[in-house]
């Protein structure tokens, strides 16, 4: 996902590029607003966490773009992609590094395993979406 933050501020494009330059094949995409309820689900492995309610109010906040990607070793490349959560310990060159904002508001959500990356693809795609 591209979060609220990063497609507001007009991040999207250079987000993209930053995917398609890096050898990633992009099978689904979508824009889209999760509901309250929708970001809750989506985000219910984090339930108990202090910054459920925070994080599920800022994925409802503003439109989303979602997407499935392609690569060989595609989680672990694209978390490095992305950068650490907290944009003040990513690298340089990273997403979250160039257009995140904070902790909470960091531009860009990877799946964080495989299995994962099916559930979440089937969360947002149907397979009529996905080439
Ligand atoms: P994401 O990769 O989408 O997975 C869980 C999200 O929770 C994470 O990115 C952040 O947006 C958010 N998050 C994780 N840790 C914190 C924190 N300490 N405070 C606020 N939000 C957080």
């Amino acid at each position: 996902m591209i979060k609220p933050e990063a497609v507001a501020a007009g991040h999207t494009g250079k987000i993209i590029d930053m995917i398609i330059s890096n050898g990633y094949r992009i099978l689904a995409l979508k824009y889209t607003r999760l509901s309250q309820e929708e970001a809750g689900v989506f985000y219910a492995v984090h339930k108990e966490r202090p910054f459920y309610g925070e994080l599920v109010d800022y994925m409802a906040s503003g439109p989303i773009y979602a997407a499935i990607l392609e690569k060989d070793n595609a989680v672990e490349d694209y978390r490095k992609l992305i950068g650490a959560t907290d944009p003040a310990q990513a690298e340089e060159g990273t997403i979250r590094k160039r257009f995140a904002e904070s902790k909470a508001k960091n531009a860009a959500h990877g799946s964080d395993s495989d299995a994962n990356a099916e559930i979440e693809g089937n969360f947002f795609f149907s397979g009529r979406e996905r080439f």
